[in-house]
C-alpha cells in the first residue's frame, strides 16, 4: 500500500499535532456537483452508482479535484445492510430511501438473515478496495454504516419517517422484538465495517442520525448500548496504524459523556452544540468532528469564513479537532462556497497550531 502523504486527519482523530486543522464534508460527494450529477445519469440511478466500483470511486474522488480535503468517504449508503438483509431497497425520485418488505412483527425480525459482508456485500468491498488503490495514499479512506437504532428505523418505517410511529410502537410495545432486532444488526454492522477496514479503510463513522428522536432512556438503551457493542468488536489497528471510530448521533448533545465511554476515538457534532463545550466535557477522552451548520454555505464568503472563525476559536488551541459540518452538504449549495469552507478551515487554523 502507498504511504500515507496527508496523515493530518488521522492525527487530529489521535489528538496529535497538526499543522493545520484538517476538513472534510459530510456527504461531500453528491448532488451539489455537476459532475456527480453526471456520472450518475452514466450510472443509471443512485444505486448502479453504489453497485459499480469504478463509477463510484469516479465519484468519491470528485471533490478532492475541486477542494483541498483532508479525507475521502466511501461512496455508499447506509442503507446497503438492509438491502443485503432482502428488504429490497429502492429510490423514488423526491421521496428518499423506500423498501419492498418492511419489518413489523416477531416472525419478520426472526426470519430476517445476517449478511455475511465480504460475500453479501461484495460489491462494496470491491468499492473500498479501489478507492483506496485510486488514491495511492493521497488521503486516508473513511468507511462507514449506519448505527443499528437509525437502520431499524428505515426497515420498520420502510423509508423515512417524521414521527417513527412504527418502530416506537415497537420498542414501547414489544421491546424484545426490538432488541433482537438491534442485536442482527450489530452484529452486521460489526462485520460489515471489519471488512471494509480489512479491505482498506482507515477510519469508520457510525452515523447514527436518528438516535436524537429518542427519550433520554430509551437512546441508552435502544441505540447507545447497541453502538457499545459494535466499538468493542471493531478492529482498531490495521497496516500498523490506529483505525479510529466516529460516533455521530445526530442531535446527541446531551449524550456526549455517554457517547465517549463507548471506547471510541471521536464524537461527530452537529451544530446545535457549541464544540468548545464540549471540548470541556468529553475533550479529555476524545477528538471533536464538526460542526458548522451546513445551512451557513448559503451565505456569502465572508460570512463562512466568520462562522469558520467562531469555530475555531471555541474548540481553541488544543489538538483533537477535525472539521466538519454539522449534518451532509445540501444539494442546492454552490459548489465555489464549498471550496470558501475547506480553504479558511486550513488558512484560519494555523495560528492555533504554532
Ligand atoms: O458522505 C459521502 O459523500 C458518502 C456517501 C453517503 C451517502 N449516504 C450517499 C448518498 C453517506 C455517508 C450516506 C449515509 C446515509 N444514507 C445516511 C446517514 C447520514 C445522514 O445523512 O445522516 C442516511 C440517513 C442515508 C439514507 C439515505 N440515502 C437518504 C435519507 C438519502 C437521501 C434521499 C434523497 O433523495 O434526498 C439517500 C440517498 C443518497 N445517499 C444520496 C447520496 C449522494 C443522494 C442520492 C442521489 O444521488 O439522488
Amino acid at each position: 500500500m502507498a504511504e500515507l502523504k496527508n496523515d493530518r486527519f488521522l492525527r487530529a482523530l489521535a489528538r496529535q499535532p497538526v499543522d493545520c486543522t484538517p476538513v472534510w464534508m459530510m456527504r461531500q460527494a453528491g448532488r451539489y456537483l455537476p459532475e456527480y450529477r453526471a456520472t450518475r445519469a452514466q450510472a443509471g440511478d443512485f444505486l448502479s452508482l453504489c453497485k459499480n466500483a469504478d463509477f463510484a470511486c469516479e465519484v468519491t474522488l470528485q471533490p478532492l479535484e475541486r477542494f483541498d480535503l483532508d479525507a475521502a468517504i466511501l461512496f455508499s449508503d447506509i442503507l446497503t445492510i438492509p438491502d443485503a438483509m432482502g428488504l429490497g431497497l429502492y429510490f423514488e425520485a423526491g421521496e428518499g430511501p423506500k423498501f419492498r418488505k418492511v419489518l413489523r412483527t416477531e416472525q419478520d425480525v426472526a426470519a430476517l438473515p445476517v449478511p455475511k459482508a465480504a460475500s453479501d456485500l461484495g460489491y462494496v468491498m470491491k468499492c473500498v478496495s479501489t478507492i483506496r488503490g485510486a488514491l495511492n495514499g493521497r488521503v486516508p479512506l473513511i468507511g462507514f454504516s449506519g448505527s443499528p437504532w437509525t437502520l431499524a428505523t428505515y426497515m420498520v418505517e420502510g423509508g423515512s419517517s417524521k414521527d417513527f410511529r412504527h418502530i416506537k410502537a415497537m420498542m414501547y410495545d414489544t421491546p424484545e422484538v426490538m432488541h433482537a432486532l438491534l442485536e442482527k444488526l450489530a452484529l452486521s454492522v460489526t462485520d460489515y465495517l471489519n471488512e471494509q477496514i480489512r479491505c482498506g479503510a482507515q477510519a469508520v463513522q457510525i452515523f447514527d442520525t436518528w438516535g436524537g428522536s429518542l427519550s433520554d432512556r430509551a437512546y441508552q438503551e435502544f441505540s447507545l448500548a447497541y453502538m457499545n457493542k459494535i466499538v468493542a468488536g471493531l478492529i482498531r489497528e490495521n497496516e500498523g496504524r490506529k483505525v479510529p471510530v466516529i460516533l455521530f448521533t445526530k442531535n446527541g448533545g446531551q449524550w456526549l459523556e455517554s457517547m465517549a465511554e463507548t471506547g471510541c476515538d471521536a464524537l461527530g457534532l452537529d451544530w446545535t452544540t457549541d464544540i468548545g463545550q464540549a471540548r470541556g466535557r468529553v475533550g479529555h477522552q476524545v477528538a471533536l468532528q464538526g460542526n458548522m451548520d451546513p445551512c451557513v454555505l448559503y451565505a456569502g464568503a465572508d460570512r463562512i469564513r466568520a462562522e469558520v472563525a467562531t469555530i475555531l476559536e471555541s474548540f481553541g488551541a488544543h489538538p483533537g479537532q477535525v472539521f466538519n459540518l454539522g449534518h451532509g452538504i445540501h444539494q442546492f449549495v454552490e459548489p465555489e462556497k464549498a471550496k470558501v469552507f475547506v480553504d479558511a478551515v486550513h488558512e484560519l487554523s494555523v495560528p492555533y497550531h504554532r
